[in-house]
């Protein structure tokens, strides 16, 4: 049966992907927008599909309340939430100001809970709901001049983890999925730099070296955004899914390693990796 689904963030990547995938499979979607005037891409992505465009800026408390509301108003449910909106944010953590570190967190960590705080009245009082997180490789495992955006993410991963256990008897599933690169805009139009990245001279060959291998390596391995978009509408659908979904290139390999080797293996490794691929 088709399902009430609530996705954040669907003006461009995966959450455009997913409200169309999501609706071709026969779920109501409603597409939240930062900006809802911003829904052009999307309804022509979404042609007839039942894709109902929400005005929904996820850092707002008035309109998370408010689009919870017109969802439940509208159909009476509220199946799933898929919390996906979300920025990174580039910099040695020394080099990142308070305010930026803040807003960052507001919209990858507080909007997220405070977006499942808003669904999770209707979800227990039907007896089932699905929150599905979309946290990142970074939420594993945090690679320098991208520390603030991984310990948003390491956030994600604590909150989603301790959510599934205390929801687990009142069924209500919380889920994390946790791509790797895919083509999005997160490396073109929305990409964010601290404003003082490069104002310190000591990190300078640090930056220099993770820059060559971050453009390298997205340009050489970020694969097709639908391919998350497809993992996402199965997730909605799974019978018993377990809290973890990486899904991306070399993650199977990473996540092993993370796991099997010890710790100053890995550091070896990402040692290596930086001063290798800055050549
Ligand atoms: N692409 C990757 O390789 C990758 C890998 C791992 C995890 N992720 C995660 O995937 C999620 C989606 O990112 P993406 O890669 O699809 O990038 P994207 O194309 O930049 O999409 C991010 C979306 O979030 C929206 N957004 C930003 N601030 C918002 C706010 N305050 N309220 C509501 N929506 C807001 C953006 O809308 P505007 O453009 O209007 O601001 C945009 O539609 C993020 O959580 C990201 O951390 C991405």
């Amino acid at each position: 049966m088709g399902q009430v689904v609530l996705i954040t963030g669907c003006r461009s990547g995966f959450g455009l992907h997913m409200a169309v995938h999501a609706a071709r499979a026969g779920h109501t979607v409603y597409a939240g927008l930062r900006d809802a005037g911003d829904a052009g891409e999307l309804l022509r992505a979404a042609g007839d599909l039942d894709v109902r465009p929400l005005q929904l800026d996820v850092t707002d408390a008035r309109q998370r309340e408010d689009a919870v509301a017109r969802v439940v108003a509208e159909t009476g449910r509220l199946d799933a939430l898929v919390n996906n909106a979300g920025t990174a944010l580039g910099g040695p953590l020394e080099m990142i100001d308070e305010d930026e570190l803040r807003a960052l967190f507001d919209l990858n960590v507080f909007a997220p809970w405070a977006l499942t705080k808003a669904a999770l009245p209707t979800m227990r009082a039907q007896g089932r709901g699905r929150v599905i997180n979309i946290s990142s490789m970074s939420g594993r495992q945090a690679l320098p001049v991208l520390g603030a955006y991984a310990s948003s993410k390491f956030a994600l991963e604590g909150m989603s983890e301790a959510w599934r256990r205390e929801l687990a008897d009142l069924g209500v599933d919380v889920i994390l999925v946790e791509p790797g690169a895919y083509r999005t805009d997160i490396f073109g139009r929305n990409r964010r730099v601290a404003r003082r990245a490069h104002d310190e001279p000591a990190y300078a060959e640090l930056l220099r070296r993770f820059e060559a291998i971050y453009d390298r390596s997205v340009e050489r391995m970020a694969r097709d955004p639908e391919e998350v978009a497809a993992l996402v509408v199965r997730l909605l659908a799974a019978k018993r899914p377990v809290l973890r979904h990486p899904i991306g290139p070399a993650t199977l390999v990473r996540n092993l390693a993370l796991r099997l080797l010890p710790q100053r293996a890995v550091e070896g490794l990402v040692a290596a990796a930086l001063k290798r691929g800055s050549r």
